[in-house]
């Protein structure tokens, strides 16, 4: 296939346009250089940061912290980004969520080549959708992400949505000991099985911090887990809440109800009734606390915003749609794949697992879709942990399981549960070469990632 190399010629010529690191002006923190284009410019660097108290982890950082600056862009509208890497290895920026063209989806040698360090790469593209999205590396995505490389991307939508308030909170958990420094992001006998997990929760990088909302009055809660492997049972103690938006895509608003499970990469935008003045209610992880919402000010007026609008999404028509299955299973070595330098292969993709150290794997699509056309996928997960399988380039919709009622949504990601089968629906309507793969990124890096080609 010369796809690739054609891909990879395109991003020479890029970036002998540019010039390497460029001579302008440099910031250290990533801004809106004009905020009517959105345009920034994003540094990813080391940078210590004060995680636990009187100890500094050497985080890496979008824009001098971590979780990274807020990108914002508004729906219709086009987003700049000028990325420039200072970081001592290469890297990429994916936007997850938002449907891109495929040069700037931030796949190392299948949209671009890797950014290497001192380099800079422009991304740009229009936004199609509103909606809660991020962005994060796509290079050694444990010990990037781990380090701190992620960071919200919030499109607004087109006409006032309604909120007249609203607060972001990235959920991400850090693999530290308790001086601070990085433990494993990735531990083999972790990865084969639930994912390595973190051990100290945060709220946009602090723990269990306090927040205050304005008293009484409709809050739009846009909360993102960026974490590499942690599901939330997300709940609140009290207050009256509801679901608006789900991975970024609107639904018929809906109340909370007792927990609501977001997994690796999933988004959901919560409209809260903040409490009374002096007041406070909880924001949690099952029984752990996550964050204190407090009410200040005068008491407001609640006002429930209508449903959000819809975002331009093809609608599948599953009467005319073609099925293909994927199964998701464990594939039970425990053993170092010879000569494939530290990799190791837990899982597979109908019986293939994905070698994050073979650039050609992106060659060899398990699926190939005719632009246009539509499909059903039937995700069936074969193992004894939950998956939360995610898409690039294309927003799909929930439409089956056998293990629940399903009300259809739109999303990017499918909280897969064990044993579970699901079927979901999509238009293939974006050429390109996409990857299909698990989100707690240590199953990824070890096997759970396929590609799947549009033409
Ligand atoms: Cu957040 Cu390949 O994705
Ligand atoms: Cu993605
Ligand atoms: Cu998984």
């Amino acid at each position: 296939m010369t796809f690739t190399r054609r891909k990879i010629l395109t991003g020479l010529a890029g970036l002998a346009a540019l010039g390497v690191a460029g001579g302008g002006a440099r910031y250290w923190l990533g801004r809106p250089a004009d905020p009517v284009s959105h345009d920034y410019e994003l540094i990813a660097a080391p940078k210590e940061l004060e995680l636990v108290a009187g100890h500094l982890t050497p985080a890496w950082c979008y824009g001098g912290q971590a979780p990274g600056l807020e990108l914002r862009a508004r729906q219709g509208d086009w987003l700049r980004v000028r990325f420039t890497n200072h970081l001592p290895e290469p890297t990429t920026i994916h936007w997850h969520g938002i449907r891109v063209p495929l040069d700037m989806d931030g796949v190392p040698y299948v949209s671009q080549l890797p950014v290497l360090p001192g380099e800079s790469f422009v991304y740009r593209f229009k936004v199609e959708d509103a909606g809660s999205f991020w962005y994060h590396p796509h290079t050694t995505s444990a010990a990037q992400l781990g380090r701190g490389l992620v960071g919200p991307l919030i499109v607004e939508e087109r006409a006032p949505s309604g909120f007249t308030h609203e607060r972001t909170l990235c959920l991400k958990s850090w693999h530290l000991d308790k001086q601070g420094a990085f433990t494993a992001f990735s531990v083999p006998r972790e990865a084969a099985r639930g994912g390595t997990p973190g051990v100290l929760s945060t709220v946009n990088g602090e723990h269990a911090p306090a927040l205050e909302l304005p008293a009484g009055q409709v809050v739009r809660l846009r909360i993102l887990n960026l974490d590499n492997t942690l599901t939330y049972r997300l709940n609140l103690s009290g207050g009256e809440a509801r679901i608006y938006a789900i991975d970024g895509h609107p639904v018929a608003p809906r109340a909370l109800g007792k927990a609501y499970w977001l997994g690796p990469g999933m988004r959901l935008d919560l409209a809260l009734q903040a409490p009374s003045p002096g007041e406070e209610v909880s924001l949690r992880n099952g029984p752990l606390r996550l964050a204190t919402l407090t009410g200040v000010g005068d008491m407001g007026e609640p006002v429930w915003p209508e449903a959000l609008p819809r975002n331009p999404i093809a609608e599948p028509d599953t009467e005319q749609a073609e099925t293909l299955r994927f199964n998701f299973e464990w594939s039970g070595t425990l053993s170092s794949e010879a000569g494939a330098g530290d990799a190791f292969t837990f899982w597979q993709v109908n019986g293939q697992a994905w070698d994050i150290n073979d650039k050609t794997c992106a060659d060899r699509p398990i699926a190939t879709l005719k632009k246009g056309r539509h499909y059903i996928f039937e995700l069936r997960n074969l193992s004894q942990y939950q998956h939360p399988i995610h898409l690039h380039g294309m927003t799909f919709k929930v439409i089956a399981s056998n293990r629940k009622r399903i009300d259809p949504w739109f999303t990017d990601t499918y909280l897969l549960g064990k044993n579970e089968t699901a079927r979901i629906a999509l238009v293939a309507d974006n050429p390109g070469v996409w990857m299909f793969h698990c989100h707690v990124i240590d199953h990824m890096e070890t096997g759970l990632m396929a590609a799947i080609e549009v033409v």
